[in-house]
């Protein structure tokens, strides 16, 4: 038998929309109303049904493809009785985005029917060519989504969600615009499994029993622009989100004086002109950290279930600013380094790490973090632990304040820290402790060597 075109049909104004969904593939049967694609305007989604039942023997379009009225979907072998969709201008349903309904999986929506143009009234097979079939002219099922404040999903991924017995307002949706995809509902659905057998490790607000993220249209109060979030940002952002419920974090803020450190740093740059390495307070930090971890192996360790696994090793991760979010390089073997291979290797990571060309091995295997905002600014802040980590060290911009000696005033310049440590693995002493091995190696450098 012929393979016959499946075209799609008139769908108003709508041209060079984007195919959000593919819902087929070749080899598929399909029936009649079956969605075979799913497009999305700025304004509204529908899918995009089967007018003839048949198998389908080759798609035409892939995700992301834009298409328009008469664009060829896929080419269909039809059924030896197929029966074709009703053409009625009248069945023209739009579809709501809000709650599932009871009955139809496309419940009717009066607004949406003004949102997208109804189909013309053709009847798609006595119109067209016989090889030539505009599919489902008089069911496209449009989603009014100008007043979203309801999940945002194709009628497939409602009716999906409805098979499983999930409430999409409890969905986050990672696809264009925030709309939930089938593979978000999966997600959802194991988390809610996964967060039964261990719910401390869910990450999602209604598994803990908090109410749904306020979903909120914008566009309503002005001018918006949506813009994905880069897949650094999505990766660090789960990461951050992880550590950040799961960890109980309390930060030691403390104050180092880092008069004479800063001018001999400034000397050292003087004399390695000719080397061409900077050295920038982060390697000094490094170095000092290191012996401080030295002094209290806690810090340098990290927590598997009972047990804390304690490192001999000491290799430092230290937070680096890129266009495309956070990422963290990790120096490896930073005890056994000199203050200027400390200072030549940072640089080339953090350059590597702007650049995104980081390998994973140069984000792996870190036993410490630092996170230094200050080259930017700022007084202090609380960093998040960098699991499976059980501390940082979060440094702000050194500043000159007026210090007594017993005397008189004088300008100290003073370097803020803000240590974050994991509760379950460190003790508030201990934490101030290792604030003061910091200060006292910042305060007189030479204590680094001992
Ligand atoms: N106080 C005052 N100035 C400081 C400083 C501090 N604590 N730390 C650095 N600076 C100065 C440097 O001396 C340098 O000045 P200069 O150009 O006049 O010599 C300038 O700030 C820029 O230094 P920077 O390029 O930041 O070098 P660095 O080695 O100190 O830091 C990175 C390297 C990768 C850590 C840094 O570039 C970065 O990305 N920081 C952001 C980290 C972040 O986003 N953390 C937040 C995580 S939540």
């Amino acid at each position: 038998m012929a393979s016959v075109e499946l075209k799609v049909p008139d769908i108003g104004d709508f041209k060079e929309v984007e195919i959000i969904e593919v819902l087929v593939k070749a080899g598929d049967s399909v029936s009649v109303e079956q969605s075979l694609i799913t497009v999305e305007s700025d304004k509204a989604s529908m899918e995009i049904p089967a007018s003839i039942a048949g198998t389908i023997v080759e798609m035409k379009v892939t995700l992301g493809d834009k298409v328009s009225e008469g664009s060829v979907i896929a080419m269909i072998e039809a059924a030896a009785r197929s029966t074709t969709a009703e053409p009625a201008r009248s069945e023209s349903k739009a579809v709501s985005s809000g709650a599932p309904s009871s009955g139809s999986a496309t419940p009717q929506h009066p607004a949406a029917t003004a949102e997208l143009k109804e189909g013309s009234g053709r009847d798609p097979i006595a119109q067209g060519s016989p090889a030539s079939v505009p599919v489902g002219a008089a069911h496209v099922s449009p989603i009014d989504e100008t007043n979203v404040v309801k999940p945002h999903a194709s009628p497939a991924v409602r009716m999906f969600a409805r098979e499983l017995g999930v409430d999409l307002t409890k969905v986050r949706g990672t696809g264009p615009k925030q709309r939930i995809t089938m593979d978000d509902v999966r997600g959802y659905v194991k988390g809610v499994i996964a967060s039964t057998a261990a719910p401390a490790a869910a990450g999602d607000g209604a598994a803990l029993g908090l109410i749904p993220w306020p979903k909120v249209d914008f566009a309503k109060f002005g001018p918006i622009d949506p813009k994905p979030l880069s897949r650094i940002k999505k990766l660090s952002g789960a990461n951050l989100h992880r550590n950040w419920v799961m960890i109980p974090h309390v930060t030691n803020n403390d104050e180092a004086d880092i008069t004479d450190l800063e001018a001999f740093r400034v000397s050292l740059n003087k004399e390695s002109d000719q080397t061409g390495v900077k050295y920038t307070m982060l390697g000094f930090l490094i170095k000092a950290v290191v012996a401080a971890l030295k002094k209290h192996p806690e810090f340098n360790a990290s927590l598997d279930g009972d047990q804390l696994v304690y490192k001999q090793y000491y290799h430092i991760g230290f937070a680096a600013d890129t266009p495309n979010g956070l990422v963290v390089p990790v120096l490896k073997d930073a005890d056994k380094k000199g203050l200027s291979d400390i200072a030549r290797e940072t640089s080339e990571l953090a350059k590597k790490a702007r650049d995104g060309k980081l390998s994973p091995s140069d984000m792996q295997g870190g036993s410490f973090s630092i996170s230094s905002l200050g080259g930017i600014g700022g007084t202090h802040f609380t960093p998040i632990i960098n699991a499976p980590e059980v501390a940082i060290l979060g440094v702000s911009k050194s500043y000159y304040k007026p210090v007594w000696n017993g005397k008189e005033f004088v300008p100290q310049l003073t370097l803020p820290l803000s240590l974050s440590y994991d509760h379950r693995v460190i003790d508030g002493a201990a934490a101030a402790r290792f604030n003061n091995v910091l200060r006292s190696l910042l305060g007189d450098f030479r204590r680094a060597v001992l």
